[in-house]
This record gives structure tokens, C-alpha cells and sequence, in this order.
């Protein structure tokens, strides 16, 4: 019988390359028999991608920012997630509630607490069965990013110093979560990450 579905986030700073990855992640378990839902944050339903294009494009308050983080999120998870997950599919996200606690607590500083009172109410128990951290100094993902021919949005605009704080709250984060959030060293080519992701997932959802 085919394995119960498992929920995998993507997390990392810009230009850590993890989309490249989601991708593929899913086609390689669909060869295996899963039914897998592609699917990524903010958006991932029409209202969260109404709210994603207000996020990456408008000025707002830190706490404005944050709350629609999550209101796209609570959509995301009754509409997309939950259900998925009941039907016994997998579901294969770019980027979940640890990258609220990277960009807009470690990143722009809003206290945890506040961050853990919303996480508790928009998703109490449900957490990723597996979170795939793609961690890059800042230096080679601004190089990468450089690269991009579309406009950079809000986040991508930011300084340095912002993606330096990301980038260790993400490291914290995956620190005191060892078994849940594995991380990928990310300056590896295309083929190394991926043997690599083979056998993180291989490990703990197969
Ligand atoms: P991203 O995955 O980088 O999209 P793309 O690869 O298409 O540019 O996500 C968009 C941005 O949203 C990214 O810079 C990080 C930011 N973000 C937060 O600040 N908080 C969050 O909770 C989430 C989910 C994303």
C-alpha cells in the first residue's frame, strides 16, 4: 500500500535556488506511485495569490505584513492542505510558516511570541512532516538573484544585512528542530542536491 501522504515544506533565503527543486521533488515521488500536490506561499489559492501580489509589491506595517502572511495561510491550509492531507495525498509546499519566522521575525524583528500566538491559532497541530532548509551565504544568492531578468520584489530588494538576519533565524530555527528541518547545503550542482534530497526523503517519509 502506498505510503500515507507527508507534507514537505521549501524553505531558504532569496536566491538559495530552491525552486528550481520543488519540481522536481514531486515528479520524483509521483514516479513512485504518490499523488502529490504542488503548492507554495504566500498563495497557493486565489485569494492567497490576490494577497501575495499585495505582499511582494505594497509598503505595509511590519504587523499588516505578517497578519496577511497568515490569513493567506489559514486559506491555504482549508482549502489546499487540510484536504490533501485527509485524501491521503502529499503535499510538496514552497515555503510555510518558518519563513514567517525568518523574514518577518528574524528579518524585519517582530517578536516570537507574537509570531507563536498566530501560528497556534491558524494551525495548532498540523506542522511539516519534513522541512527541506536550502542554506547559501548571502553573498552567492545576491549573485544569483543578480541574475534574474524580472523585477525584484519587496523581499528581494532588501539589504544585505536583512538576508544575513534570514538566514540565521533560519539556521536557529533548523537548530532546534534537528529531525523536522534538514539542511541542504545549496552550493552544490543541480545533481548533488538532488541525490542529496533523494535520500533525506527516502529516510523520513518513505
Ligand atoms: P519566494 O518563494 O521567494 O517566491 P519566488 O521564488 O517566486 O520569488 O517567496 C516570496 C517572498 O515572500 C520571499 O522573499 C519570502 C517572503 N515570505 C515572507 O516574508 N514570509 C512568509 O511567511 C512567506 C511564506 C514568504
Amino acid at each position: 500500500m502506498a505510503v500515507r501522504g507527508k507534507f514537505i515544506t521549501f524553505e531558504g533565503i532569496d536566491g538559495a535556488g530552491k525552486s528550481s527543486h520543488v519540481e522536481w521533488l514531486a515528479d520524483w515521488l509521483r514516479q513512485r506511485g504518490l499523488v502529490v500536490q504542488v503548492t507554495r506561499e504566500p498563495g497557493g489559492t486565489p485569494l492567497g495569490e490576490k494577497l501575495r501580489a499585495l505582499l511582494l509589491s505594497e509598503p505595509m506595517h511590519l504587523e499588516t505584513e505578517t497578519l496577511l502572511m497568515f490569513a493567506a495561510r489559514r486559506e491555504h491550509l482549508a482549502q489546499v492542505i487540510e484536504p490533501a492531507l485527509e485524501r491521503g495525498e502529499w503535499v510538496v509546499c514552497d515555503r510555510f510558516t518558518d519563513a514567517t519566522y525568518a523574514y518577518q521575525g528574524g528579518g524585519r524583528g517582530l517578536h516570537r511570541s507574537k509570531l507563536q500566538v498566530l501560528e497556534q491559532w491558524v494551525h495548532d497541530h498540523r506542522q511539516p512532516d519534513l522541512t527541506l532548509l536550502f542554506d547559501l551565504p548571502f553573498e552567492i544568492a545576491r549573485q544569483r538573484i543578480a541574475h534574474a531578468t524580472r523585477e525584484l520584489d519587496r523581499f528581494e530588494q532588501e539589504r544585505a544585512e536583512f538576508h544575513e538576519r534570514v538566514r540565521h533565524a533560519y539556521l536557529d530555527r533548523a537548530a532546534a528542530n534537528p529531525t523536522r528541518i534538514q539542511v541542504i547545503d545549496a552550493d552544490q550542482t543541480m545533481d548533488e542536491i538532488r541525490k542529496l534530497l533523494e535520500n533525506i526523503v527516502s529516510t523520513h517519509c518513505l
